[in-house]
């Protein structure tokens, strides 16, 4: 099954699709982004995702492109690739134009997406749990825009990787847990959630909002409120949240073990209703 892209209307092999140097989201950073996946060849969450990708591109004042031709475009590039589970990949940049700080407000979109089969996470992940580091949060104050910014992000990630373990989670200034390279965050004490609050400091996750969701149908509770990294030691639980994560329990941060340092009931149990719920293929 081929890897295919999309660029501006047109489908092709990914490795034919160029975009043109003087784009911007290449040289500002000028670009966002979301990643969908697909449970059984179905969008999970699409409409959300969507409602995400519309809002970043309003908040940066990009011109608005109609619902039903991002919807037509990704619909056909999934069906094309015909993966049953697909992760598309799409961005839109400002335009393209000679380097300039400044920008023209008329300036085309450029319009691409990629579409791959998901690489589903090691089974030894899942079972076992991850082992994190934390790290300052040095992003800027807008990590609320899903843009192409994501250098801090990458140098985090790789940092965890490089100290042995998977991944690492940005903590503030001021010690509060923000958030993952590319999850949200999640503690568990006794049967109370925690999560960080919808600020400018996080992404407003698309599987966060499913599992405070399912929490609420299953009688969880969860606390949307600021904690800080003595709470997340503490926690009888840590998991991340993510289109591709789903639901990862975190059994170590910074060499201190989490609860019994292997994946807790409720972020099993978690994981099995996120997955119930997106290979059922309800709309959002
Ligand atoms: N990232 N926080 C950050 C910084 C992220 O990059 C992501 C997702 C999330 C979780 O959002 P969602 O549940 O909507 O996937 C939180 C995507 C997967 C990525 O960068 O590829």
């Amino acid at each position: 099954m081929p890897d295919l892209a999309y660029l501006n209307g047109e489908i092709m092999p990914i490795e034919k699709a160029m975009v043109p140097i003087e784009d911007r989201g290449y040289q500002f950073g000028d670009s966002v982004y979301e990643y969908i996946a697909t449970y059984d060849g179905r969008f999970f969450m699409l409409e959300a995702h969507l409602d995400r990708l519309e809002r970043s591109m309003s908040e940066l004042n990009y011109a608005p492109i109609a619902r039903d031709e991002l919807k037509t475009a990704i619909e056909e590039l999934n069906h094309q690739a015909g993966y049953p589970r697909a992760g598309i990949y799409i961005q839109i940049s400002r335009g393209v134009a000679p380097r300039n700080h400044a920008f023209d407000a008329k300036l085309a979109h450029q319009f691409v997406m990629t579409v791959r089969a998901v690489h589903e996470l090691p089974k030894e992940a899942r079972s076992k749990g991850i082992n994190a580091i934390t790290i300052p949060d040095m992003r800027w104050g807008r990590c609320d825009i899903k843009t192409v910014q994501l250098l801090a992000n990458s140098l985090a990630k790789q940092k965890a990787l490089d100290a042995g373990c998977d991944d690492a989670i940005f903590v503030s200034q001021h010690g509060i847990v923000r958030e993952g390279t590319s999850s949200n965050v999640f503690i568990v004490s006794g049967k109370q959630l925690m999560t960080h609050p919808l600020t400018e400091n996080i992404l407003a996750g698309i599987t966060r909002m499913v599992i405070i969701q399912i929490c609420k149908k299953i009688g969880l509770d969860v606390n949307i409120t600021l904690f800080n990294t003595e709470a997340l030691y503490n926690a009888d639980e840590v998991f991340l949240t993510g289109t591709v994560t789903e639901i990862l329990p975190v059994v170590r941060i910074d060499g201190n073990g989490i609860g019994k340092g292997k994946p807790g009931s409720i972020s099993r149990k978690l994981f099995k209703r996120l997955r119930e719920r997106a290979l059922a293929g309800e709309p959002d």
